[in-house]
């Protein structure tokens, strides 16, 4: 494979193969041609420790959709849809067709990287009689001052987090999904949302988003000694009913709607002021490359910090935050124009971590006080899922809960 092993940020670098679970392989039902290139050959493993799409290098497109269980329905419908989810999960993401009705849609493809992600959100638990087992972590968030939350697009029982290099694998994956869920559960909302393609860049880089800005650098790295306490739900230690959370993890959705036209008037000086970093590269404002750790303590000839008292990079830092820590993975979003003319686009932020109180919350607390960057952004739509282990060899997704 070209691209192998140049895992950046994170080890989540567009394009990057090897992060944890990623191996190459082609189509093998023996009924398609096999993908011509390492893109449509890479698969991410569905029986691993962690679930696929939470360190796997970020993917051109993405799609997430929340469902509520249908009225009526409860464990035992639930059981039987992770049951069907995780064979849909299986199959596609090791490019194999779906028995019986399969659509077609990504026949000539391998798997693309595809990932498949579940995660089951707070109202889950009362209505299939687990409420002993609901883990504190999935206690609502607190509002925000600088909210605008549609409750409609919030929330939700269940969640699917898809992600691929192939925008028709994707869109295959998100059809069955949203077909096995059958009478058992009704989708609540669905968004969609993208990044760069694999190979669009000379090498392998941590992304962009939407205000052009090179985002993800500040990423925990899988391989620092304190990545899997901070992402990773503990094997041991649970109380007791919540033991199925070990290897596991908390997402926190957050569509983010950025004020483009806005951000775009801003001089570029005034852009990388608001972040505190180099647009070009991603530094940090006081120098170095995109790596280089910021000097948040440095000042200009004119007595004033380099890296502003309000910038977002300043506010968010671990160290300003008692060492809350978080992995972004985002996809950016475009859904058209809206009525007033401007761009219905932003990022769909998601941020994973072993406990939001140690992660997003105390942050976004922070920086709804009085980060630079609130000018230009508006929090849409949230959400919070407990997004189980991987499941072992045999398993489907959410067993150990469950059964
Ligand atoms: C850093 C953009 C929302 C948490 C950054 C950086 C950029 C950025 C460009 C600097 C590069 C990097 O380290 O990745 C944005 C944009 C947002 C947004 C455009 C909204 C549209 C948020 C939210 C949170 C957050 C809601 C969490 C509550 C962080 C953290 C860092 C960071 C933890 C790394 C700080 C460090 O390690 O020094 N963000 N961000 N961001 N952001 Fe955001």
């Amino acid at each position: 494979l070209g691209t192998a092993g140049a895992a950046g940020a994170a080890g989540l670098a567009l394009g990057a193969v090897g992060g944890a679970g990623v191996a190459a392989a082609v189509n093998s039902d023996g009924e398609g041609p096999a993908a011509l290139t390492s893109v449509g050959a890479t698969e991410v493993m569905f029986h691993v420790k962690h679930q696929a799409g939470i360190t796997t290098p970020l993917q051109s497109r993405g799609h997430l959709i929340a469902f509520d269980l249908a009225p009526g329905a409860g464990r035992k419908e639930a059981t039987a849809l992770l049951r069907r989810w995780s064979h849909v999960a299986k199959q596609l993401m090791a490019g194999r067709s779906l028995a019986g009705d399969d659509t077609e849609v990504a026949r000539d493809a391998g798997p693309s990287s595809l990932t498949l992600t579940f995660g089951f959100g707070r109202t889950f638990f009362d209505r299939t009689g687990l409420t002993a087992q609901r883990p504190m972590e999935l206690d609502p968030l607190p509002d925000f001052s600088s909210d605008h939350l549609d409750p409609r697009r919030s929330n939700g029982d269940l969640w699917v987090q898809i992600g691929a290099d192939d925008a028709l694998v994707a869109f295959h994956a998100l059809r069955a999904v949203q077909k096995e869920a059958g009478e058992a559960a009704r989708v609540r909302w669905q968004m969609n949302g993208f990044n760069r393609s694999p190979g669009a860049t000379a090498s392998p880089m941590t992304t962009r988003n939407l205000m052009g800005q090179v985002d993800g650098t500040g990423n925990p790295k899988p391989s620092e000694p304190d990545f899997d306490k901070r992402i990773f739900v503990p094997e041991s230690g649970r109380p007791a009913g919540q033991e199925w959370m070990a290897g596991g993890s908390y997402a926190v959705v957050r569509r983010i709607r950025m004020l483009l036209d806005d951000w775009e008037k801003l001089p570029r000086g005034d852009q990388e002021a608001v972040i505190g970093r180099r647009k070009k590269d991603g530094a940090p404002l006081t120098g170095g490359d995109e790596f280089t750790e910021p000097d948040l303590a440095k000042a200009g000839p004119d007595g004033q910090l380099v890296i502003a008292a309000d910038a977002h990079s300043r506010i968010s830092a671990p160290e300003q935050n008692g060492g809350a820590a978080m992995l972004r993975r985002p996809f950016s979003y475009h859904d058209g124009i809206s009525a007033d003319g401007t761009p219905d686009a932003g990022l769909l932020f998601i941020c994973w971590q072993a406990d939001p109180l140690r992660g997003f919350v105390p942050v976004q607390r922070k920086l709804d006080r009085g980060d630079a960057l609130s000018r230009f952004i508006r929090h849409e739509a949230s959400g919070l899922f407990a997004v189980p282990g991987g499941p072992g060899e045999g398993e489907y997704v959410g067993q150990r809960l469950l059964e």
